[in-house]
């Protein structure tokens, strides 16, 4: 070991390169470096380690967008799977990255709509649910599979890429008449319809405020006089922020619990009609409008 602490980091992360990737007794000692590095000591990092930064590795897809945006559909289906590379070179990178808090939260909010659908459907008959930025929508085709109480349920999937909605079609194609699929902006869809739900997961925490506000004001009013809005955002508090920014380029506006009830505010919401949840990890926070 060497007294000049950059060497020693250096000297580590070609030896994590060289080895493919952390394993679990050196997760303490990456973050770390990571979490230290100042702003403009980022890009030499990323040099350091940029024979993992290419679609091989999970860290490597987000940072290199193959769909234009981070958190594609593609991505987070892997999430779910828990998906891993199994080649040596790339397998302990996938799986310090499935390992990361932020990882977990995604499977979380998952389990949290699954519950949600089914409470929905025992107390609604036909229910209709809105999903806003749908993406691979496995949470869709889990909650079908295991729900086994009839059809009394339809879902209208919103997502801007045609690839999420093929790949979200192709996966449901057995639910085929209960799924409607819509490649549209979010911010352009019209409604003709009430829901009883409205379900974004994954979406908002891109949006700015302004943004936030303008998709709040504009869906309250697809909602049933008993239905809800649900929206999912990652927490201030996301331990992984800094590795999403560092290691992939991936920026999300993370929010407080007060600035989800500030945002409802500015979107004319009475506060009596606004709670929120948080999955078991507090990481993902979901903002629940009531229309009455
Ligand atoms: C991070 S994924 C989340 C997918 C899914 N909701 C989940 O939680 O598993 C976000 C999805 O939103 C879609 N998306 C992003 N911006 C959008 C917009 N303005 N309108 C519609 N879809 C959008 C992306 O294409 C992507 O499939």
């Amino acid at each position: 070991m060497k007294n000049d602490p950059e060497e020693n980091n250096s000297e580590f992360l070609k030896y994590l390169i060289e080895t493919g990737g952390p394993e679990l007794l050196d997760y303490k000692q990456f973050t770390s470096i990571v979490n230290n590095l100042n702003i403009d000591e980022i890009e030499d990092f990323r040099e350091k380690i940029k024979t993992i930064l290419n679609k091989n590795t999970l860290i490597g897809h987000a940072f290199v967008k193959p769909y234009g945006y981070p958190g594609d559909f593609n991505l987070i289906y892997k999430i779910y799977q828990f998906d891993v590379n199994e080649d040596p070179r790339y397998r302990n990178w996938d799986i310090f990255f499935q390992n990361q808090p932020a990882a977990n939260a995604v499977r979380n909010r998952k389990n949290f709509f699954i519950e949600y659908c089914k409470n929905l459907v025992r107390r609604k008959e036909n229910a209709k649910v809105l999903i806003l930025g749908s993406g691979p929508a496995s949470d869709v085709y889990e909650f079908l599979t295991d729900y086994s109480g009839g059809n009394n349920i339809n879902i209208d999937l919103i997502d801007f890429d045609q690839s999420a909605i093929d790949f979200s079609m192709k996966k449901n194609e057995k639910f085929e008449g209960q799924i409607s699929y819509n490649k549209i902006n979010a911010l352009r869809f019209n409604s003709y319809k009430l829901y009883d739900l409205i379900w974004s997961a994954g979406l908002f925490d891109y949006f700015k405020d302004k943004h936030f506000t303008f998709l709040i004001r504009k869906y309250i009013n697809c909602i049933t006089e008993d239905g809800e809005m649900v929206i999912s955002n990652f927490s201030t508090k996301n331990p992984t922020k800094r590795l999403m920014e560092v290691l992939s380029d991936w920026y999300l506006n993370l929010r407080t619990e007060s600035d989800l009830f500030r945002i409802a505010s500015d979107a004319n919401i009475d506060k009596e009609l606004v709670s929120i949840e948080k999955e078991t990890l507090g990481i993902n926070l979901f903002l629940k409008i009531r229309k009455t």
